[in-house]
């Protein structure tokens, strides 16, 4: 995991539920804890105006999950932590993907797919009620990702596909105008099992069924009697298999707790009694942090003073990466170099990474200088995604990426022009 950058955002449309805790606020705090790994998690907040048009839940919404992962023990610190409007790169961003994404990639995608086949069994026309936001969601979701390079994505199993969706975008990109960004890897946390909700299917905001992560205690308890369990009563034995009880307990508690859990059940525990021992265990997990938020949330400005300091933090990669793509789709000052019938020559007078095969089935690269002289060659890798990194690295860091890559290096030219073909690169140099 060494220099790893981690990405994932939070769109903002709901109030955080123990769904969203167990999936996702708990093991993104621990994996940022981990060394090695940069991490950037954000409040998808433009997202969140594809789902509708409620302002004041908008806002809301932005304010209870910044409190709640700022509580759940994020540091805004060590993480990025921003809000994706602060960042208006990534608008700008979305257009440039916009224009090498195919609509037919878009058409595919799981979300629209499903609102045109409603429409169908409907009888409606496909597109009915589907907005253009709906439709672009993935590539807003890629300028996410894209933007700053990330290589892994913990996100939910239902937005694999968009990770996917990112990898191609990108792809097309880097065909099209050079390696300028990193494959994204989606990760999902198979071991964590989906949360059931209080109906025992599972949580979610759309079957109306979740306890909020910081319901005040009384409300907790409340909900937590009122999971549905079957009608047996106490003294007969009770099965841990499909008891939604069972699997809430089992997420908070460590392996000794739920086996003697386990064996309750078998000894006929009542269900009120198995209610209140799932009760006591969230409330001593919750009641800590549910201190800390309610403190966060009486002070707003607060946490948009956290906001507006990790956007800074965003806007010091976003800001300089969106100049070169600028500069790299043509969007240039017109007063500097190579413009009209020129340009072609000067594309290949430039310094240039190439990536390639062997017949040993490995993946290589390397840079030439503007004369097609030979400044770096690399060893070979598994695939050829690990050689883009490579590459995406030494494009944006310029020569301070070399120190990390040398053991993926097996030449390097003279210093001097290694150093000024690399800020080519990593300073956009026309
Ligand atoms: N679409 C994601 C969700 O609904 C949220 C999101 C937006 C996201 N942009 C992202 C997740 C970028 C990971 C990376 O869960």
């Amino acid at each position: 995991m060494k220099n790893q950058r981690v990405l994932t955002g939070i769109t903002t449309s709901g109030t955080p539920h123990l769904g969203n805790y167990v999936g996702s606020v708990r093991p993104s705090v621990r994996m940022s804890l981990q060394p090695g790994v940069q991490s950037f998690y954000f409040l998808a907040d433009y997202h969140a105006l594809i789902k509708g048009s409620e302002p004041a839940r908008v806002q809301r919404s932005t304010l209870e999950i910044a409190a709640t992962w700022l509580a759940c023990g994020l540091d805004p610190e060590k993480v990025t932590f921003y809000r994706q409007s602060d960042i208006p790169e990534i608008p700008e961003l979305t257009w440039f993907l916009t224009c090498v994404t195919g609509k037919g990639l878009l058409n595919r995608a799981h979300a629209y797919k499903a609102s045109v086949d409603k429409n169908h069994a409907a009888g409606e026309e496909p597109d009915a009620g589907v907005t253009a936001g709906l439709f672009m969601y993935p590539v807003l979701m890629a300028a996410d990702i894209l933007m700053f390079n990330a290589h892994q994505v913990p996100v939910g199993r239902d937005q694999i596909q968009h990770i996917e969706m990112a990898r191609d975008i990108a792809s097309s990109f880097n065909h099209l105008y050079g390696e300028h960004f990193t494959l994204p890897e989606a990760v999902t946390e198979d071991h964590v099992a989906l949360l059931p909700g209080l109906d025992g299917r599972k949580m979610s905001k759309s079957y109306d069924n979740t306890i909020p992560l910081f319901a005040p205690r009384e409300q907790l308890k409340k909900l937590i009697m009122g999971i549905l369990t079957d009608s047996r009563a106490p003294g007969e034995p009770k099965d841990t298999e499909g008891s939604a009880l069972f699997q809430l307990y089992q997420a908070f508690a460590s392996a000794e707790e739920t086996a003697a859990l386990a064996q309750a059940y078998a000894d006929g525990i009542a269900w009120g009694d198995a209610k209140q021992v799932l009760f006591e265990r969230l409330d001593h997990e919750i009641t800590p942090l549910r201190e800390v938020y309610d403190r966060l949330i009486q002070n707003p400005a607060e946490i948009e003073k956290t906001l507006k300091a990790g956007a800074e933090k965003a806007r010091a990669v976003a800001t300089p990466f969106t100049g070169r793509l600028r500069h790299a789709v043509g969007l240039r000052p017109l007063d500097s170099a190579v413009a009209g019938p020129a340009a072609k020559a000067a594309k290949a007078a430039a310094p240039g990474f190439k990536q390639y095969r062997e017949k040993d089935g490995q993946f290589y690269f390397k840079l030439v200088d503007a004369q097609g002289s030979l400044l770096l060659q690399s060893i070979g890798f598994a695939s050829p995604r690990d050689a883009a990194q490579a590459i995406a690295l030494l494009q944006q860091q310029g020569p301070a990426a070399l120190a990390g890559l040398q053991d993926r290096l097996s030449h390097q030219g003279n210093h001097a022009d290694l150093d000024a073909a690399l800020r080519h690169f990593s300073e956009g140099a026309p």
